[in-house]
């Protein structure tokens, strides 16, 4: 990937114990605070959710699975793409997911999406139950990636497809919520590919965006970001 030079229109006046808070509040959003951070995800990741989710390709009656969805702005769009989807999301944020609940009320109601919490690796779901899987901004956050990795090809369908989407490390580590603290681990290219290496998924493409946004903490940033598209491909003694 090329080189990217931030351009800031505004410095950061924030301290770093509020800095730090943002970087927590994006781990895992908590009481008002957490609210107000999953509105202002709904306004910078739209164009990142969206890509991923046509990047998921979605046929008729797919399940897909959505971890860290945040408020899940989303829903109403992705349900649209195909006949009879069925939606499960699941987020370690307890006020995530029931600002997701507010928000999409009316599908719940339809039987068309579920929001659950979970302990933020095992999936509460038998193996090979979900057509899709979709995560947006939640690697950074994930303790035991390879673990995680193989917990989503556990649920995932032979033939299935896993959605993961990122910010690129070296636009990351140029965050000043991001620097100077242990919350955020970083990926690039290379390191996502070493990652899915030791798993048993399929990597089909490894696709580069660039989008300018307003950051977190209120500066202009180019952002570059990866939408990993991974399958678990069919092995004969799946076949039976
Ligand atoms: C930075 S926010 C991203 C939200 C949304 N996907 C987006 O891109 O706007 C990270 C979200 O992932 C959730 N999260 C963190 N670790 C997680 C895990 N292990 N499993 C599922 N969700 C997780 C957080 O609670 C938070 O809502």
């Amino acid at each position: 990937m090329k080189e990217k030079v931030i351009k800031s229109e505004k410095k950061s006046v924030l301290n770093s114990e509020e800095l730090i808070k943002i970087a927590h509040q994006l781990r895992c959003p908590t009481g008002n605070e957490g609210i107000a951070i999953g509105a202002l995800l709904k306004e910078t990741n739209n164009k990142m959710i969206e890509e991923s989710i046509s990047a998921l390709q979605l046929k008729e009656r797919n399940r897909i699975l959505e971890l860290g969805h945040g408020s899940c702005n989303h829903l109403e769009s992705l349900l649209k793409r195909a006949e009879d989807l069925k939606y499960f999301g699941m987020e370690i944020s307890e006020v995530m997911k029931e600002e997701a609940e507010k928000i999409n009320e009316a599908s719940i109601n339809n039987r068309q999406a579920l929001f659950q919490t979970y302990n933020g690796c095992n999936i509460p779901y038998v193996c090979s139950f979900f057509d899709k899987i979709l995560t947006v901004n939640t690697i950074y956050f994930i303790e035991s990636p390879v673990k995680f990795l193989n917990e989503m090809y556990r649920v995932l369908k032979p033939g299935g497809v896993f959605v993961l989407t990122f910010a690129d490390g070296g636009f990351m580590k140029q965050l000043p919520f991001v620097v100077n603290n242990d919350v955020f681990k970083l990926y690039d290219k290379l390191k996502i590919k070493e990652l899915i290496a030791q798993t048993d998924f399929t990597l089909l493409k490894i696709k580069e965006e660039t989008e300018r946004v307003k950051s977190k903490s209120g500066e202009w940033v180019d952002r570059d970001y990866l939408i990993v598209t991974l399958s678990k491909v069919f092995k004969n003694s799946q076949l039976n």
